[in-house]
């Protein structure tokens, strides 16, 4: 629905409004009237604009765009979107804040998120990642404490570095994302400057039914840049919007940022003899073992017409594959499939899936009815269960899920491997001089606030176990003594 140009103005059942600048009252100077119907649902309507926030990552700015295929990687997956080099596939893409409010300033220090859809012909396709390739935690059952220390403390209301380090310090497989994070590459200069990281490892299957583990790598065009942390809080107080209008501008100027997509690719029986867990959300895969493969190109040529109608109500989701693509083993994605679904049930309506942002490009054909807001057809009069003899839609065995062998016994596993100080150790002595001493900088920033001084130690453990010099160096910066940390 979009205004017609001099229409005249009416209700929401379409009559015409006599006036739009005064209440009826009774009298003039009388109280205001019930049956100024006008007004009524004027009010109700405004009382009710807000849907619930995000619960993470509700600050966000988005942009529709399209991906081109560049390379040919059939061999790999049957997902239709990537059949041809040089197909084109409308997308939507979202990035955020993980911990802010809506109204949170953009350039805090913060993993950046990194949503896509793909509308492909065989249904949406939404890969949602982060600006990093890894992530604090790697079990779900943690998410929901991990979340509370990111967000206000139940009491006073603010927000609480003791919380923040309390929770990472007592959680040593968060110590790679952490020190991503406490690097330079925690601030993006924009949203267009950073790569992308579908961080789980996937499941691609080909058209003769062979699997393969896949991770992905968008990189950015643009080149990555970011924000020193006082530039990044300077930012925050003068323009809390900055990386939102960047984006909106950028493209509204034809100034189309792009992304090259990349993927690893591990044979399936890789997996059980790989150094690492390959499910670890909490691990990258080195680029020596399994190179970068490019796949093709995304641009984001055109910003949405509506924030609210787009962006807002947009409902990214892991759960949503398409033929060719499936989850790996890795708990922290099937906790995400469920979470996502379920959360936006609750914040937009259990048919959310019919607003336009989410709709598919194909048809949606199925026997779900009613619900509320249901807002197209419902169905019609066309037969309403399944099996029927009246030509309704019919499942295809062709698209059936890929099968996974799995044994053992059900229980509350814990990880097998626990090395959480191989690959940020690795991290921080690939490290420039300068780079080691901002992320220490910032590492101190943090810590320094936090109100117990155990937790400082044992945190600065944590740095200390995966490179002497890291821990050493933090250490001194808090005047803790080395002998405290070993
Ligand atoms: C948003 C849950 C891990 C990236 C969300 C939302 C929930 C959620 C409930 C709000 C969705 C909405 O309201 O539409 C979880 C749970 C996780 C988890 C339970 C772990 C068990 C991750 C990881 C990543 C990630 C590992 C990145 C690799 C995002 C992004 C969004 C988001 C980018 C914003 C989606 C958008 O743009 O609308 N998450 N999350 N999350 N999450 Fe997660």
């Amino acid at each position: 629905m979009t205004n017609q140009h001099n229409a005249k103005l009416t209700t929401n059942t379409g009559a015409p409004v006599g006036d739009n600048q005064n209440t009826m009252t009774a009298g003039v100077n009388g109280p205001v009237l019930l049956q100024d119907v006008h007004f009524i649902e004027k009010m109700a309507h405004f009382d009710r604009e807000r849907v619930p926030e995000r619960v993470v990552h509700a600050k966000g700015a988005g942009a529709h765009g399209v991906f081109k295929v560049t390379n040919d990687l059939t061999k790999y997956t049957r997902a239709d979107f990537l059949s041809e080099v040089g197909k084109e596939t409308e997308m939507l893409a979202r990035f955020s804040t993980v911990a802010g409010e809506l109204g949170s300033a953009d350039t805090l220090r913060d993993p950046r998120g990194f949503s896509l859809r793909f509308y492909s012909e065989e249904g949406n396709y939404d890969l949602v990642g982060n600006n990093t390739p890894v992530f604090f935690i790697r079990d779900p059952l943690k998410f929901p404490d991990f979340i509370h220390t990111q967000k206000r403390n139940p009491q006073t209301h603010l927000k609480s570095t003791t919380a923040v380090w309390d929770f990472w310090s007592l959680s040593p497989e968060s110590l790679h994302q952490v020190t991503i994070l406490m690097s330079d590459r925690g601030i993006p200069a924009s949203f267009r400057h950073m790569h992308g990281y579908g961080s789980h490892t996937y499941r691609w299957t080909n058209a003769e039914g062979e699997s393969f583990w896949v991770k992905y790598h968008f990189r950015t065009d643009q080149g990555v840049q970011n924000l020193t942390a006082e530039a990044a809080e300077r930012l925050a107080g003068q323009n809390p919007d900055y990386h939102t209008e960047d984006l909106f501008y950028a493209i509204e100027d034809g100034e189309f940022p792009s992304w090259t997509l990349s993927v690893q690719i591990m044979p399936l029986e890789d997996a059980a003899k790989y150094r690492f867990n390959s499910f670890d959300v909490t691990q990258v895969w080195s680029q020596k073992d399994y190179p970068l493969i490019e796949v093709g190109t995304m641009t984001l040529n055109r910003n949405p017409e509506n924030y609210f109608a787009t962006i807002e109500q947009a409902a990214f989701s892991p759960a949503n594959i398409v033929p060719g693509i499936d989850f790996s083993p890795d708990k922290m994605l099937h906790g995400r499939v469920f979470a996502y679904p379920d959360t936006q049930r609750h914040r937009i309506g259990p048919n959310y899936n019919l607003l336009k942002v989410n709709q598919p490009k194909n048809p949606i054909n199925n026997y779900q009815r009613d619900g509320s807001m249901r807002s197209d057809n419902n169905g019609g009069s066309d037969v309403y269960y399944e099996p029927n003899s009246f030509g309704g839609p019919k499942e295809s065995p062709v698209d059936k899920y890929a099968t996974l062998k799995i044994e053992g016994i059900a229980g509350n596993h814990s990880y097998q491997e626990d090395d959480f100080y191989t690959q940020p150790g690795d991290l921080y002595r690939l490290l420039s001089e300068d780079e080691k001493q901002r992320l220490v900088d910032n590492i101190v920033g943090g810590l320094s606030t936090v109100r117990l001084e155990e937790i400082k130690i044992r945190q600065t453990k944590q740095f200390y176990k995966a490179d002497k010099d890291y821990g050493e160096r933090v250490a001194k910066a808090l005047n803790i003594s080395i002998d405290q940390i070993k």
